[in-house]
């Protein structure tokens, strides 16, 4: 087997969250040296709760587990029980978690290992607000240059805000964090909703879950239906954006994935569009292209890698 890519995943799990770490422990091309939690979807308390349910829904209970930072850099913390539920898995019924959550802070963690893994080689998968990242970046900057690359599911451009009309969620809730990261200089790969939007969880596709007829399958079709109903409504669409798992499939099977280098900004002054990611896809600016922006996916190879690498936890 090649060399295994090591990563740390950063999440505010968050149904589709739980998917993309359980992608991740299906896949073993990836070896997952931490997962670090963040306020977002729900507050860190649950966030840092759910990461452990899914690590043990997904038989990896040796996987270590930080909590990190529970509110943005300066914003008031926005979170989205509307879409997640209050337990921010809600869906299935899935036990406590028995494993423990990791004393060192998930920023102290970030660091220690980006300082000491072998420069260059570990990605880091944020999934959630960038606080935990940024905050990485303000401790000690010099991870600016260790890190090999970050892939993140945030943003937005020609799709439009899901938060407010200009604002992702990821992005909206820690704009100035964002602005930190997008300014870091490391190479970014950014999932935006302009490609979330085109992985639907259609009927079809939930059932193929559900198939599988294992506690994993039969539990991510469960958080699945429940995480759909809030987008299949708004949007009127049959079945919702499965943003998240989109950054580890990227790691997996980048030909799934088509977009082009651009400059991405930050709006952290104007109140009506704070957080958008001002992408420039035709580079009518001189401003550095500090990211790949995806735009388009393979939606059936997506899902499809998806139900096979789950059916094997
Ligand atoms: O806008 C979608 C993003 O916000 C996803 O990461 C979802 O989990 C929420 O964090
Ligand atoms: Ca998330």
């Amino acid at each position: 087997m090649p060399q295994q890519q090591k990563i740390i995943i950063d999440t505010d799990p968050g149904q589709d969250d739980a998917v993309a770490i359980l992608l991740a422990l299906g896949s073993p091309e990836l070896d997952v040296l931490g997962i670090t939690a963040v306020a977002g979807n729900v507050p860190l308390r649950l966030t840092s709760k759910n990461a452990r349910k899914i690590c043990e829904l997904g038989g990896r209970p040796d996987i270590k587990v930080y909590a990190g930072a529970s509110r943005p850099l300066v914003r008031h913390l926005t979170t989205a029980e509307e879409v997640h539920g209050r337990t921010g898995l809600n869906g299935p019924t899935l036990p406590e978690p028995t494993m423990p959550l990791q004393k060192q802070h998930a920023v102290d963690f970030l660091v220690e290992t980006l300082m000491s893994e072998p420069s260059g080689t570990v990605t880091v998968c944020p999934l959630g607000p960038l606080t935990n990242i940024a905050l990485a970046l303000i401790r000690e900057p010099n991870i600016a240059k260790r890190v090999q690359r970050i892939v993140l599911m945030g943003g937005a451009y020609f799709e439009g805000g899901n938060t407010t009309p200009t604002g992702e969620f990821n992005i909206y809730v820690d704009p100035h964090a964002a602005d930190v990261v997008f300014r870091s200089g490391i190479p970014i790969v950014m999932m935006p909703l302009d490609v979330t939007h085109k992985a639907l969880t259609t009927a079809k596709r939930v059932k193929a879950f559900r198939d599988l007829g294992t506690p994993v399958g039969i539990a991510t079709a469960d958080m699945l239906d429940f995480f759909e109903r809030f987008d299949e409504r708004k949007y009127g669409t049959d079945g919702g954006p499965l943003h998240d798992p989109c950054v580890i499939s990227y790691l997996l099977k980048p030909e799934l994935f088509s977009g082009r280098e651009c400059n991405v900004s930050i709006e952290i002054t104007s109140e009506l569009t704070m957080g958008m990611t001002v992408v420039d896809w035709w580079h009518v600016t001189k401003r550095p292209k500090n990211a790949l922006v995806m735009g388009d996916i393979d939606a059936d190879g997506y899902f499809a890698l998806l139900v096979e690498r789950l059916g094997r936890l």
